[in-house]
């Protein structure tokens, strides 16, 4: 096996020896799950909306590789399957006339919210033969809504309760958060990875304000990355020995210019406030969550099609009152910029955007990560649809 020289956090360099074991790479390969995937696992709640975005205009939007029509009626929202059983039109495109029924804006065929079921026929006359026959509703889907998010349910059979599903932080009443929503040129898988990946991160946003500010030297690099299933989540651990800054043999020092980091790191030691540092964890069916110390970001990254991923990213924190409050401001005011658009939806939307998740790959240490996020997913993926030639 292949020898590295890697200098530790106390100055001295140390043979160590390197990466890759072969085997314990799990490929993107069509016949596991997790690389069949392309399109998500479905039989997850997952985010559609958020309230503020949905009135009593139909909206279109895809999940899933599924075009789906939603809308609110009687105060609530619902989803139906976004294609005109007559021609194929877009019921996106129709209009509401009437409280919780949609109607085709090419022929008037008008379908009931609720399930989906043809009531009229507008263009054929109330005593229609389509109407109540087998096979002309649409499908309607299983929608709920709550704390400000609209979830779907696109599996098969009847959904889990959405605890099951979703983040505490999303649905009890103790929490406040603030969300954004874009939409990302990949597939969801390498979105995903990249949330949960353990080395990116010291490169990749170098430069951010949001790390050069926040009173905290993130090592250069970990010794050792582990994780584990904990509950529901894959954690992640960095070990030691950590290293913030060294001489790279034939290039030179590296990270360069450290010295803001260095005294910002001095101040914290002094002044900031001590608590834990920041774990990071992923969820099925597409989550990345990272606990800091007085909030959590959460992202969902859900497939639209094989190329494009929705994202949604809300910070939580468990607030009330003025608290809460002051919590939403600093929201506005710092990280939705800071961190959600720059770090996230600037730094590693690009990465991620510029990757070919279709090549082949040559993994070192820190891809254990990645490695056990791939696992993880393969095991526990929740799915009706056992690949072909796979044991269940
Ligand atoms: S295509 Fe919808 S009513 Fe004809
Ligand atoms: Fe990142």
């Amino acid at each position: 096996m292949a020898k590295t020289l890697r200098q530790t956090d106390d100055g001295t360099a140390r043979e160590l020896e390197y990466v890759t074991d072969p085997d314990e790479q799990l490929e993107k390969k069509p016949g596991t799950r997790y690389g069949a995937a392309e399109l998500g696992f479905r039989h997850y709640w997952y985010p559609a909306f958020l309230s503020r975005q949905l009135g009593k205009k139909p909206k279109s939007v895809m999940l899933l590789g599924e075009n789906l029509v939603f809308v609110r009626a009687n105060g609530r929202p619902y989803a139906l399957f976004d294609r005109c059983v007559h021609r194929g039109m877009q019921l996106s495109e129709g209009k509401c006339w009437t409280e919780g029924t949609i109607t085709c804006p090419y022929h008037g065929w008008t379908y009931r919210l609720r399930d989906g079921e043809l009531i009229a026929a507008l263009t054929d006359g109330p005593e229609s033969a389509v109407v109540g026959k087998k096979g002309k509703g649409v499908r309607s889907y299983p929608v709920e809504e709550r704390n400000g998010v609209i979830y779907v349910y696109m599996g098969d059979g009847n959904p889990p309760a959405l605890e099951e599903d979703v983040p505490e932080e999303l649905l009890k009443p103790e929490y406040v958060f603030e969300a954004v929503t874009s939409v990302w040129n990949s597939n969801w898988r390498p979105a995903v990875e990249n949330g949960y990946d353990a080395s990116h991160a010291t490169y990749v946003h170098r430069y951010s304000l949001r790390w050069r500010t926040q009173f905290n030297l993130p090592p250069a690099w970990a010794g050792k990355v582990e994780s584990q299933v904990e509950g529901k989540y894959l954690i992640q651990r960095r070990r030691g020995p950590f290293g913030f800054e060294a001489n790279y043999p034939g290039f030179g020092l590296w990270p360069r210019h450290a010295w803001l980091r260095k005294a910002l790191a001095k101040a914290r030691k002094k002044f900031g406030p001590k608590g834990t540092p920041m774990i990071a964890g992923v969820r099925l069916p597409c989550l990345i969550v990272n606990h800091y110390s007085y909030y959590s970001h959460i992202r969902y990254s859900i497939p639209i099609d094989a190329k494009h991923t929705r994202n949604f990213q809300m910070l939580a924190g468990r607030f009330h009152g003025l608290k809460a409050l002051a919590f939403r401001l600093q929201y506005w005011l710092w990280h939705r910029w800071v961190f959600h658009k720059w770090f996230n939806e600037g730094q590693d939307k690009w990465i991620v955007e510029h990757l070919d998740y279709s090549a082949p790959e040559q993994f070192f240490r820190p891809d254990s990560s990645i490695v056990q996020l791939r696992k993880y997913f393969e095991k526990n993926a929740r799915t009706s649809d056992p690949i072909d030639g796979m044991k269940e």
